[in-house]
Order: C-alpha cells, then sequence, then structure tokens
C-alpha cells in the first residue's frame, strides 16, 4: 500500500481523503491544527514542525513516502474594502504557504511515482468570492504548476482537484442564498459529498494516473465549464 500524508485531516475533504486511501489499503497519516487520536498535530504554517515530521520519516523503518495532500484550507468571509492585511496574510499562510512547505519538507523523502495533490477550489477558476480566499486559490495553482515543472525530472507528480460547494463543516456556516447559486450552477443541480472529492484525489495519488502531472481536475459538478450558460 502507499504511504500518505494528509493535511486538513480531522474534517471534510481531508478526512475522506484519509479514509480513501485506508479502504484502498494505504497509510494514511493525517495532520491537523485539531489533533485526535488518529490525527497528528502540525500547523501548516510551521515550518519548525515540518521539519521535525520530515525528520521523523525519514528515520523511521516504512521506507519512502508516496504522496502529500495538502487538503488544510482557511476561509475569511469579508468582502473588498474589509479585508485586513493581517486576515489575507493568514489566508495566504494556510492556503499556500502551508502547501509550499510541505512540499519542500516531504518531497526530499519520494522518489519517482509519488504524487502530490493540491485541494484548490472553484474559487481558483474563475472570480469567486470571498477575495482573499480567491487570490490564494489563485496562487496555489501557481504553486502546483511550477512545482510540477521542478519536481518532474524526479518522476514527482503533482496536481490540483478543484472542488465546487461540497457539504463539509467549512460550508455549514455558508448562506442559504450562497448555497441555493452554488446548486444552480452545477450542471448536476446539487452539491457535493466529500467522498467525490476524495475519489479523485486517490486517482491522482495512484498509479493510474502515472503520466498525469501539472493539472487540474475541475470536481464542481460541472460548475466551471458552461460559463453560466442556462440549459433550455
Ligand atoms: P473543513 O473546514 O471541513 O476542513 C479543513 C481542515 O483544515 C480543518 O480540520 C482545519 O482544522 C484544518 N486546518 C485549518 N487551518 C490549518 C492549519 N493552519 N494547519 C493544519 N490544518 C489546518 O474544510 P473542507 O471543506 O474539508 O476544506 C478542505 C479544503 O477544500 C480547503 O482547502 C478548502 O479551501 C477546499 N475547498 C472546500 C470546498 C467546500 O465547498 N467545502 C470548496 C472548494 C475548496
Amino acid at each position: 500500500g502507499r504511504r500518505v500524508v494528509v493535511t486538513g485531516a480531522a474534517s471534510g475533504i481531508g478526512a475522506a481523503v484519509v479514509e480513501a486511501v485506508r479502504e484502498q489499503g494505504g497509510t494514511a497519516i493525517g495532520l491537523d491544527v485539531r489533533a485526535s487520536a488518529d490525527v497528528r498535530a502540525l500547523d501548516v504554517r510551521d515550518e519548525a514542525a515540518w521539519s521535525a515530521l520530515a525528520e521523523e520519516l525519514a528515520d523511521g523503518p516504512d521506507g519512502p513516502l508516496d504522496g502529500l495532500v495538502s487538503c488544510a484550507g482557511a476561509t475569511w468571509r469579508a468582502r473588498l474594502g474589509e479585508v485586513t492585511a493581517e486576515a489575507f496574510t493568514q489566508v495566504q499562510a494556510v492556503n499556500v504557504l502551508g502547501p509550499l512547505l510541505g512540499l519542500q519538507a516531504l518531497t526530499p523523502l519520494m522518489g519517482p511515482g509519488a504524487s502530490v495533490v493540491h485541494v484548490g477550489s472553484l474559487a481558483a477558476l474563475q472570480g469567486h468570492y470571498p477575495v482573499a480566499y480567491t487570490a490564494s486559490k489563485w496562487a496555489l495553482r501557481g504553486l502546483t504548476h511550477a512545482a510540477a515543472l521542478e519536481l518532474g525530472p524526479r518522476g514527482i507528480r503533482v496536481n490540483a482537484v478543484h472542488p465546487g460547494f461540497v457539504e463539509t463543516p467549512m460550508t455549514d456556516s455558508a448562506s442559504p442564498a450562497f448555497r441555493e447559486a452554488s446548486v444552480r450552477a452545477a450542471s448536476l443541480g446539487r452539491t457535493a459529498r466529500p467522498e467525490e472529492v476524495a475519489a479523485v484525489v486517490c486517482f491522482l495519488l495512484g498509479e493510474a494516473a502515472s503520466y498525469v502531472t501539472g493539472a487540474e481536475i475541475p470536481v464542481d459538478g460541472g460548475t466551471s465549464s458552461h460559463g453560466g450558460a442556462k440549459a433550455v
């Protein structure tokens, strides 16, 4: 089985990825700021914590690492004019710096065939709300493509998935208007379950995607594909 590190593992999409990896016979090492019996404490913004994890995994008996899934994410529901520099910086730190630090710490432990998956967002594919979150997810696309370029010669793949509205604790507090608009905008006319995102992440982690790198897969029920057109 594959050995994969998953951030944001305590909740939502990250928890679903951990479960899917284990169902497929792999080993998932779950990380989150919220630790539990099954999830190790690690703040993705903490470079020293990443180094400590890398040292521990390198010294362990389990051999090379096969994957990293960066799921941990933060949002900040502020409109333009209300975004503080502090909040903007914090969203970038979790959504962009975190995945960068994960790449830097863990890809040295990986060999050919390993795979990194970034969880972006529909907000990375279009103008979206809120603004600081959208900016961070577009930046994550740049990180995905640049890292794929640098790690390609070592046989390490880097890809992104872009979920639409997924039923998780993050969207529990979404306004009814935003939820309804999201359902209307999706060609499939519904929201997603976290398992539906985890399945695509697992595809990108695995051997079936061995020639896929620097790619982005929307998992958004068709929302980004139709430019707002309505079926008649
Ligand atoms: P969630 O809120 O259920 O889970 C996010 C997890 O990340 C939480 O357990 C949280 O503790 C953890 N986390 C936050 N900051 C962290 C940090 N600094 N270090 C370590 N862990 C941290 O959210 P959900 O919905 O599962 O989101 C997962 C990813 O999917 C995020 O990157 C989010 O932006 C993205 N996404 C979610 C969508 C949705 O509709 N739920 C849509 C598009 C993208």
